[in-house]
């Protein structure tokens, strides 16, 4: 009984003092040092961007960034409402009259597709994609085509939104690629990823459950960033880590009582949208970066990561199958990257 009543008590104690211990090094840190910020030339003046999930969080500012910088930029949002309504509040604060909003719903293949279409309508080519939108600890779903939604709105529905506009970036000189990554990519193996399967429902009941789950997705993620890196030389592609950011991605995160003090110490000690931001903007402005880096919440650069190809080829023949079905009526030169990955 006693046990019972003091095992909960003794891990929400540990959890709360690993969570504080960890967030106030990073506080300490932070505090001492001066803060991050991207200082380079403007390089997206003119630019046809599209960046996904920029209602919220760093997608947020990002977007506002770009419309200050003089970009022609897609708002690439799941909320129609929000999206259209932040296309219009962008222009009016910044005067950037290239600012529209495009519906995508990373958890509807048909939704990524019609977006693609309503995009190549728009524009015929494609300077940088920022592939941002991502959820985390969500509640467990299985969406309308029976896959696990972290996995899909983080990694298959990236998967192919970004290979059926593969074609219009290679076409484009210069282009760019940048995926959001983050650092629980880490706390995965590859293994986990070879092993996954998307259309099992998961039990997901503990903290550590949810950041697997994301860890995966993000994983896939870089394994498949790295294979278009390899793929499409023409293409710069670069992985981004915002580093711990207080944004509405932990909406659904340490919600109950006993967890109110993380939360409390999260909300706090995290870095805000503008510092989180800043890898992002670098990623977008800088002129130094080379193809398939991987780029610290510090700016830092981190070299190619090398995954046994075996493993990539694997991943992405299976991403091709669970979304083939959706590409029937797409132009051929747009799935590009279908063809020889059976
Ligand atoms: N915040 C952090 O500590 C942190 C750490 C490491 C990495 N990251 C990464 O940073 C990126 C931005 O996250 P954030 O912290 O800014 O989160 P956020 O504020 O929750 O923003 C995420 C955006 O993604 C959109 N989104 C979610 N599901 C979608 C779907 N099915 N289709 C299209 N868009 C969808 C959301 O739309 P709604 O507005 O409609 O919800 C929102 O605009 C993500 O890739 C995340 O993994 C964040």
């Amino acid at each position: 009984m006693i046990v019972t009543v003091l095992n909960p008590i003794v891990a929400t104690v540990c959890q709360v003092f690993s969570a504080g211990y960890l967030l106030l090094k990073s506080y300490i840190h932070n505090r001492w040092r001066t803060p991050i910020e991207c200082h380079c030339q403007n390089r997206v003046r003119g630019k046809v961007v599209v960046i996904t999930g920029a209602t919220s969080g760093i997608g947020k500012f990002t977007a506002l960034d770009l419309a200050r910088k003089g970009a022609l930029v897609y708002l690439a949002c799941r909320n129609r409402e929000a999206g259209a309504k932040f296309a219009k509040e962008v222009t009016r604060a910044t005067g950037n009259q290239d600012v529209h909003f495009l519906h995508l719903d990373l958890t509807d293949f048909s939704s990524v597709v019609a977006f693609v279409q309503d995009f190549l309508r728009c524009e015929e080519k494609l300077d940088v994609l920022v592939n941002n939108a991502a959820i985390f600890h969500h509640p467990p779903k299985q969406t309308q085509h029976n896959l696990e939604i972290i996995f899909q709105t983080n990694y298959l529905g990236v998967f192919l939104l970004t290979s059926l506009l593969l074609d219009t970036a290679r076409r484009t000189p210069n282009s760019r690629i940048i995926f959001v990554s983050s650092e629980s990519h880490r706390l995965v193996s590859v293994r986990d990823v070879e092993t996954f399967d998307p259309s099992e429902p998961v039990r997901v009941e503990k903290f550590d459950d949810h950041v697997r789950l994301y860890g995966i997705s993000k994983l896939s993620l870089r394994i498949f960033a790295q294979f278009v890196a390899e793929r499409f030389p023409g293409i710069q592609v670069t992985e981004v880590n915002p580093g711990n950011v207080w944004t509405p991605i932990y909406r659904y995160a340490w919600l109950s009582w006993c967890d109110m003090l993380t939360r409390l110490l999260c909300s706090q000690l995290m870095r805000n949208v503008q510092e989180g931001a800043q890898p992002l903007i670098h990623a977008l402005n800088s002129a130094s970066l080379h193809s398939g880096i991987y780029l610290s919440d510090n700016l830092e650069v981190e070299e190619k990561p090398s995954y046994d190809p075996a493993v990539t080829r694997k991943l992405v023949a299976a991403s091709v199958k669970l979304v083939r079905r959706y590409l029937e009526g797409t132009p051929k030169e747009i799935s590009v990257i279908f063809q020889n990955e059976d």
